[in-house]
């Protein structure tokens, strides 16, 4: 545990923490960073192309700035930190259906594999014990990536739909949905 009570990566060196809007500029960076690198395979060319940091950007300028009312249904950014930079981060956002989605989960390529993905997703099941007891974790993933679905299932996590996942540009792919129970969040 650190300082803000959240779990710490093996590597030591590296911290989590609770994140805010001073952090939107740094993880849109990562996020554009990780989808170019990572989902190079997955996704079509011009989903990476020059649009992409403009478009991260605007979305995390968005929401970490935007007022969502009540505590209960505002969003929580998790970010993990090594030697002052963002190393990778998750954001949790709860639905009106009462369960919460693992929107983004990403580390920064060259320091994956090292368990800051293990010390996020962890920090993020904390943070649903406390924060929302009652609320299934779920989240959605592209089929084709293998590793980070082999990283769920090791984390616990259960398959439990397929879709088609519509992403910004529209473009369409099919995804599986990963879910952790409630009372298996801590
Ligand atoms: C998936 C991800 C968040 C996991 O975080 P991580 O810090 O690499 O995970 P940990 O070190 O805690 O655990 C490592 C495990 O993650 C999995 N993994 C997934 N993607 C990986 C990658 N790009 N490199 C290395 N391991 C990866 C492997 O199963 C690995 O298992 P192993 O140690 O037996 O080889 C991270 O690898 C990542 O950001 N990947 C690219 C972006 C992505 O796919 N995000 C998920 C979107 S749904």
């Amino acid at each position: 545990m650190n300082a803000s009570g959240l779990e710490e990566p093996a590597d030591s060196r590296a911290t989590v923490r609770h994140g805010d809007a001073a952090d939107a500029r740094a993880v849109a960076e990562l996020h554009a960073l990780s989808w170019r690198t990572a989902y190079r395979e997955f996704v079509p060319a011009e989903a990476l192309g020059d649009g992409l940091a403009e478009e991260r950007g605007q979305i995390w300028e968005l929401r970490l700035t935007v007022d969502y009312g009540e505590p209960a249904a505002t969003p929580e950014l998790l970010v993990a930190e090594l030697d002052g930079e963002v190393a990778g981060f998750a954001y949790l956002v709860p639905e009106p259906d009462g369960r919460v989605l693992l929107d983004n989960l990403h580390v920064r390529p060259g320091l994956t594999g090292g368990g800051i993905g293990h010390a996020l997703l962890t920090a993020a099941r904390e943070h649903l014990a406390e924060r929302h007891p009652e609320a299934e974790l779920y989240l959605e993933v592209l089929c084709a990536n293998t590793r980070a679905i082999a990283f769920y299932e090791r984390e616990g996590g259960r398959r439990t739909g397929r879709q088609e996942g519509v992403f910004p540009g529209g473009f369409v792919l099919p995804e599986y949905v990963y879910s952790w129970p409630a009372h298996a969040t801590s």
